[in-house]
C-alpha cells in the first residue's frame, strides 16, 4: 500500500470527534538521518523544518487544539557552536515562510521555555510570530525553546513561593495552582506523546505535564517522520483505553 492510500484509509477510520486534544512530539533523529546519507547534521535539521511544517498542517486538518514541538533544549546548549548557531536560525527561517499560512488557519503560535536566554533575533522572530496571530482561534502551536522540564517546575516552586511569601496567594495549593505556574498555564496536559527515532525517553520534557499521557514511539527519524506517521499514532491513540488509575 502507498502512502496516500494508507492516508486515505487512516482517514476513514480515525474518529474525528476522538481525536487527542494535545498532542506533543520530541523531534528527534535529525542527525541520524543526516549521517546516514552522508550529509551535514545541518541538513538533518533542515528537513526537520520541512516536517514541522507537513506536521502543522495535518494536525491542524485532523482538529488537533494544542501542538507542543520540543525544538530546543536547555541541555542543546552543550553542542557545538556551529550547530546550536544552525538551530537558532531556524525559527525565524520558518516565521519567514510559515507564518502568512498559519495566520490563514488561524493558528496562535506560543513559546514555552526560557525566552530570555535565547538571542535576540530568536526572541524577536517568535515575539514577532506570537503577536501576529494572537487573536487566533484555532489550534495552539506550541514552540519549545530552551525549554528543560526541571527547570519549568523550579522556577514554578520560585514564583509560587514569592506569591505565598507576598500573600498573593492565600489557602490551599493544589495540583491545579501549581500547573497555573508552570508555562503550559491554561493549556490540558498533552493526551499523546510522540517521539521519533527509537529512542525511548522523556528527556526532560513536560515531567509534569505528561502524568497521564499516552507514549507512542517510532524508529522512523524526524525529517522522514510523515503526515501517516501522524496518523498512525493519532488511530493507535484512539484504540487505547485511558484509566488514569482507575479501573
Ligand atoms: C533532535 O535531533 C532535534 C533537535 C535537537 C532539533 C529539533 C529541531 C527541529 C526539528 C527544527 C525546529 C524547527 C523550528 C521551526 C524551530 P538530533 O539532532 O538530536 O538527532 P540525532 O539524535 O540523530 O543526532
Amino acid at each position: 500500500m502507498n502512502n496516500s492510500q494508507r492516508e486515505k484509509e487512516l482517514k476513514q477510520k480515525i474518529d474525528a470527534e476522538k481525536v487527542p486534544r494535545h498532542i506533543a512530539i520530541i523531534m528527534d533523529g535529525n542527525g541520524r538521518w543526516a549521517l546516514e546519507k552522508g550529509l551535514p547534521r545541518q541538513e538533518g535539521h533542515r528537513q526537520g523544518v520541512e516536517t514541522v511544517r507537513d506536521i502543522v498542517r495535518c494536525a491542524n486538518e485532523l482538529g488537533i487544539s494544542i501542538l507542543t514541538l520540543f525544538a530546543f533544549s536547555t541541555e542543546n546548549w552543550q553542542r557545538p557552536a556551529w550547530e546550536v548557531n544552525y538551530l537558532m536560525s531556524l525559527p525565524e527561517k520558518y516565521f519567514q515562510s510559515e507564518l502568512p499560512e498559519l495566520k490563514r488557519n488561524n493558528v496562535q503560535i506560543r513559546l514555552i521555555g526560557d525566552a530570555a536566554r535565547l538571542p535576540r533575533k530568536v526572541r524577536q522572530a517568535v515575539e514577532e510570530g506570537t503577536e501576529a496571530t494572537r487573536d487566533n482561534t484555532g489550534m495552539i502551536l506550541n514552540f519549545a525553546l530552551n525549554y528543560g522540564s526541571r527547570s519549568e517546575i523550579l522556577r514554578a516552586v520560585k514564583l509560587l513561593v514569592d506569591d505565598v511569601t507576598s500573600g498573593t496567594i492565600k489557602g490551599e495549593i493544589n495540583e491545579k495552582t501549581f500547573s497555573s505556574y508552570l508555562y503550559t498555564v491554561d493549556m490540558p496536559d498533552p493526551d499523546l506523546l510522540i517521539r521519533t527515532s527509537g529512542e525511548k525517553r522523556i528527556s526532560n520534557f513536560l515531567l509534569w505535564q505528561l502524568a497521564y499521557s499516552e507514549l507512542w514511539f517510532t524508529s522512523v527519524f524526524w525529517p522522514d517522520f510523515s503526515r501517516v506517521d501522524l496518523m498512525e499514532a493519532v488511530h493507535d491513540y484512539q484504540l487505547r483505553r485511558r484509566r488514569f488509575g482507575k479501573l
